[in-house]
């Protein structure tokens, strides 16, 4: 039922550009990201044209010349595909395609299509059919309304085209509620799912970043799992959350989708459920690609979203990604005292932001990143020597689980076992039978603190 664009497709790109000086950098780098966004949605690109669209056509975009001008360069290039980087009404869109004889998609119309090449879980995909409906009902109730005006009159066509586009109406409301009420059920689901795992109370901590900062190969690194990690814009676009040990203790690891600039608002609602493991995060991994020569606006652009969702107070450790793409640099530790270029935490007043530099891809760095995480989430390691009773055997068997035990021997006390576990694990095996022969290690933790 719906067009996307299909790979090997030769798209031409408008890039709408302002007057003025000061304009020129956001505007290449928004060409740039553009660029990056039509090849992720498998598009080779023909050509690139700006356009001034200070004063906007209503009709078309762009002006007339510059309408000569794009079809000039299609028909050259052998463009079968327009894109524009800005949001077009229905009408624009017809009339684009009209003059161009092309199909034309806009900027949410190429994210959508992305997104739905990308959508792997179930929600994920009923959300991206949900917000493609509801993208095209504009489209559709407007594109017929003009058609109806201009067959008013005419005998023979009155008739069934209204039927028509009753009948179309019909099926897409039909559609529609059909998927907001799966959605709402797995929503359900989730939110459930979510619950329990807040009543486990380990730490949730939640990947954010830009798109294709690195997050599911860090994601990967950290939890040993495979999951999906591609050279493309929003590879990921399910959250995928792993409970993973880390230095001193178990966190719950959410992955999420990759944010970019001028996300359409309706895809910020239609993807909730993606971004609620963000907004219900303990702590976030901002992670930052920093061979990106812009990575200081994507910083900003991230921390934009975030407010949006309601996650903007949530405190952040900046993980700056790719270092292996940076002659010279090292895996390092920037803690809060350091000089951190004037960047500070969201929601504070001036307090700078914990950094870590690693590479994801060569596993270097990680060292560091999981002790800063260990710290920050106040996860400690106690170690030390406790005596189980005969009876404990079951705990005995925890402790194995949970790979605490270092060495092990047996006398008539029981067994005598060297520990070395998280502390919030070790608490929390207290109630067990035998749990208290746990105790004589407690109280010598000496209580390490994150000062914020
Ligand atoms: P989205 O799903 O789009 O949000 O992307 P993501 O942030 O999850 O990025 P992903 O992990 O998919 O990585 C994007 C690309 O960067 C892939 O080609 C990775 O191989 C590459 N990459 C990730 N980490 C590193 C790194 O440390 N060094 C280098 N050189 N490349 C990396």
């Amino acid at each position: 039922m719906f067009e996307r664009s299909r790979k090997g497709e030769h798209a031409l790109l408008i890039q709408p550009v302002r007057g003025g000086a000061a304009a020129v950098t956001g505007d290449e780098d928004a060409a740039e990201e553009f660029t990056e966004l039509a090849r992720s949605a498998g598009a080779s690109i023909a050509a690139l044209v700006t356009a001034r669209t200070d004063k906007p056509s209503p009709s078309t975009f762009i002006g007339s010349g510059k309408l000569d001008e794009v079809k000039a360069a299609a028909d050259a290039t052998g463009a079968d595909l327009i894109l524009v980087n800005h949001a077009l009404t229905p009408g624009q869109e017809r009339n684009l395609e009209k003059a161009l004889e092309r199909r034309v998609l806009d900027r949410t119309g190429l994210i959508l299509d992305i997104f739905a090449q990308r959508a792997r879980s179930h929600e994920g995909k009923l959300q991206v059919e949900l917000a493609q409906l509801r993208h095209m009902a504009t489209r559709l109730v407007r594109g017929w309304t003009h058609l109806e005006r201009q067959r008013g009159g005419s005998i023979g066509l009155r008739g069934p085209g209204e039927t028509q586009l009753e009948t179309d109406r019909r099926l897409l409301q039909k559609r529609v509620d059909q998927l907001q009420k799966r959605l709402e059920k797995v929503e359900v689901q989730h939110t459930q799912m979510r619950r329990a795992r807040v009543r486990s109370e380990l730490p949730r901590v939640a990947l954010v970043g830009y798109t294709n900062a690195g997050k599911s190969t860090l994601f990967n690194a950290l939890t040993g799992a495979q999951a999906y990690a591609a050279d493309q814009l929003f590879a990921t676009l399910d959250p995928t959350v792993r409970r993973v040990n880390l230095a001193g203790g178990h966190v719950v690891l959410a992955d999420t989708v990759g944010f970019v600039r001028d996300l359409p608002h309706e895809l910020v609602a239609a993807f909730r459920s993606t971004l609620s493991e963000a907004r219900e995060a303990d702590l976030l991994l901002h992670v930052v690609d920093a061979a990106d020569p812009l990575h200081a606006e994507r910083i900003a652009q991230v921390d934009l979203v975030l407010t949006e969702i309601g996650a903007g107070d949530i405190p952040q450790l900046l993980v700056f990604n790719k270092i292996d793409r940076i002659e010279g640099a090292q895996p390092r530790h920037d803690a809060p005292e350091g000089d951190l270029d004037g960047d500070t935490e969201p929601g504070t007043l001036g307090l700078a932001r914990e950094r870590v530099w690693i590479s994801a891809r060569d596993g270097v760095g990680l060292d560091l990143l999981q002790e800063a995480l260990a710290r920050r989430l106040g996860l400690q390691r106690i170690c030390g020597e406790v005596v189980l009773p005969p009876t404990a055997g079951r705990l005995r068997a925890r402790l194995h689980a949970l790979e605490a035990v270092r060495s092990e021997g047996h006398d008539e006390a029981g067994w005598r076992l060297t520990l070395d576990m998280a502390r919030t694990d070790a608490e929390k095996l207290l109630s067990q039978p035998g749990g208290d022969a746990l105790r004589v290690l407690l109280p010598a933790v000496e209580v390490e603190q994150w000062e914020a």
